[in-house]
């Protein structure tokens, strides 16, 4: 198994190219289902999770070919041309859907389209128990016939779904989306309540409307679908990533470095750069992205509460966990979203971060200095948290189980070292 080790303490300095949002192109890519006409996807990028997708959806008879390349240092991505002929397979696998619980995205653009799907219950995760009960409910509301055995979702609509209310009794990402197209295909009008916001969710409605679905209130918590008989083909780009994004803003905060951020869109990370900036970041827009350095104050403890979009995203809690650690004063970070997402806490302690954890609340005070340690994690933003900490400790990082990076991570040693980074990846 690979292994990242850093050597900390260089000021990062450059610029680094965003790639497509990971969280955007796995569902885009499920709504390829939706017609058997082609869907066009660009902006890709080059992750393991998007292999997994990209593996499930062949599984079930999608014929994809695939073009550009990420891998050259180039801003391109990927592009993924998906046609779903015939769904005659309409089992999602055990093997695949626990390698990514993202997997269940498939169970509504094919329920939809073919009347039946059979998508393995993903199960519990490093990050909580995660179940997929609002995607049932919700889809029940529909007219689908629900039944779990033998570790399967079996679910069944012969004569098609029917538009319905929904009201999510919270707010699901995954949820919203998986209804989203189902709902494109249902007969009449569907309105989801309480749907997520996530610019990611957006971007699904985008893409679906130029595949010919009606949708009403993207970017809103009310969604209003009208159910079209069939879906058509379209080509459409994948938003940038603004986990990724965020993620590189506090590298440069955290060693005291000066990078900018193309392709990144400032608009979609609104409360993380507000936390930063009262840190003591500078964040400033460029042409096509925002230029990142550290104030000469140092930085300062902030407080942070994850919370849906448009507040502070669950996914970037590590990684600010990180830079507080090495703030002047303390920082209370509240984590609303997940149970069991402080999973970094003990390997940033035993770089030298004080941090205590009372139930969802994490006190974080600030430290002059973290010091290099063997450390390894159980998810991706724990994982990449642990590389931001070695990015600014003194001494040498060992970072294991490198590919939880993989997953949600484009070439970030490769991204990191071109900006001045001590840092390398070798096998075991
Ligand atoms: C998506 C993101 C993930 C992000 C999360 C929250 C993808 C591929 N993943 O995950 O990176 O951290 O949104 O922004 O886009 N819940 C239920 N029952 C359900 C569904 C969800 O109880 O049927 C709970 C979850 O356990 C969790 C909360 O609702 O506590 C939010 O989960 P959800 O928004 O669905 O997250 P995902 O779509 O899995």
């Amino acid at each position: 198994m690979d292994r990242i080790l850093i050597r900390g303490g260089k000021a990062l300095k450059g610029n680094i190219q965003i790639g497509g949002a990971k969280n955007a192109a796995l569902p885009l890519m499920a709504a390829s289902l939706l017609t058997g006409e082609t869907l066009s996807l660009s902006n890709l990028p080059h992750l393991a999770d998007i292999s997994t997708m990209a593996k499930l959806l062949a599984e079930l008879g999608v014929d994809i070919s695939m073009d550009g390349d990420a891998s050259n240092g180039g801003n391109d991505g990927r592009v993924f041309a998906m046609t779903a002929g015939n769904l005659d397979n309409t089992t999602a696998p055990y093997d695949l859907v626990r390698k990514m619980r993202a997997s269940v995205l498939v169970l509504g653009p094919m329920l939809a389209r073919a009347g039946r799907a059979r998508v393995s219950l993903p199960g519990g995760c490093a990050i909580g128990t995660r179940p997929v009960d609002l995607h049932l409910q919700a889809l029940q509301q529909l007219g689908a016939d629900i039944e779990l055995s033998e570790g399967y979702i079996e679910a069944r609509a012969p004569t098609g779904l029917t538009g319905a209310k929904v009201t999510f009794p919270m707010v699901t990402v995954g949820g919203t989306e998986n209804l989203l197209m189902a709902a494109s295909l249902a007969k009449g009008e569907t309105v989801l309540a309480n749907a997520a916001r996530e610019p990611e969710v957006a971007d699904l409605a985008h893409c679906l409307v130029a595949m010919g679905a009606e949708i009403d209130g993207i970017g809103t918590g009310t969604l209003t679908i009208q159910g079209k008989d069939a879906l058509h083909g379209a080509e459409y780009a994948v938003v940038p990533d603004r986990i990724e994004t965020g993620t590189y803003a506090v590298a440069a905060a955290i060693t005291g470095g000066d990078l900018t951020i193309s392709g990144a869109r400032a608009d979609l990370s609104e409360a993380v750069n507000k936390v930063l900036t009262s840190a003591g970041v500078d964040i400033a827009p460029t042409n096509d992205g925002i230029r990142v350095t550290r104030a000469d104050g140092g930085l300062r403890g902030v407080d942070i509460m994850t919370e849906p979009y448009p507040g502070f995203p669950t996914d970037m809690q590590a990684q600010v966990m990180a830079l507080m650690a090495v703030a002047d004063g303390a920082s209370m970070m509240t984590e609303t979203i997940f149970e069991n997402r402080f999973m970094h806490v003990p390997e940033l302690c035993r770089m030298g971060a004080d941090i205590n954890v009372h139930g969802a609340s994490a006190i974080v005070r600030g430290v002059k200095k973290l010091s290099g340690a063997q450390v390894m994690a159980t998810d991706l933003r724990a994982s990449v948290s642990l590389v931001l900490a070695g990015l600014a400790a003194e001494g040498e990082t060992v970072i294991n189980r490198v590919y939880h990076l993989d997953r949600g991570y484009e070439r970030l040693v490769d991204k990191l070292s071109a900006c001045g980074a001590d840092i390398r990846r070798e096998s075991e």
